[in-house]
């Protein structure tokens, strides 16, 4: 299968806003509104030791919005060439992640929240998990 040639200035920083008033704030993510794919899946990273760091793979297809729900961390892009590191830290800020990027997350601060919305449901042929062979597939 052909890995997508984007890169890490695929990848953007969505302000999803948020409804705020006395008793707190809402922020609201809606198929066809403020997200650029249709969400299939949701999933949630918590209970991260100090120091880990998750990630460490890249998708064919898959298309996914990271938001730290609570919290903060880093995510870390590679196309092969070019890497950016990113830290989310606010619950109404959105990273798109476009398909065919390696990422890595770290610099979990305790007790976060990654939360992440997905355009596709799991699929283990999605991935690819070694760095070498993600190399070769972005050539
Ligand atoms: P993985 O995507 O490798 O986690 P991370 O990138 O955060 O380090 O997934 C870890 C394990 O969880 C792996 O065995 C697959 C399983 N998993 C599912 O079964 N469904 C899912 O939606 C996800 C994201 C993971």
């Amino acid at each position: 299968m052909k890995l997508s040639n984007n890169t890490v200035f695929d990848c953007s920083i969505i302000d999803l806003s948020k409804i705020e008033n006395d008793a707190g704030s809402i922020t609201v993510i809606e198929n066809g509104k403020n997200i650029p794919f249709d969400v299939k899946r949701v999933y949630y990273l918590y209970d991260i030791p100090g120091g880990e760091a998750r990630g460490g793979h890249a998708h064919y297809e898959l298309e996914q919005f990271v938001i730290a729900a609570s919290g903060s961390f880093d995510v870390i892009l590679d196309d092969g060439k070019n890497k950016k590191r990113v830290t989310l830290n606010r619950p109404n800020i959105a990273l798109h992640i476009v398909p065919g990027l390696w990422r890595e997350l770290d610099n979990f601060s305790s007790g976060s929240i990654c939360m992440v919305l997905a355009s596709q449901t799991y699929s283990e042929v999605d991935y690819v998990r070694d760095y070498k062979d993600f190399l070769n597939l972005k050539k």
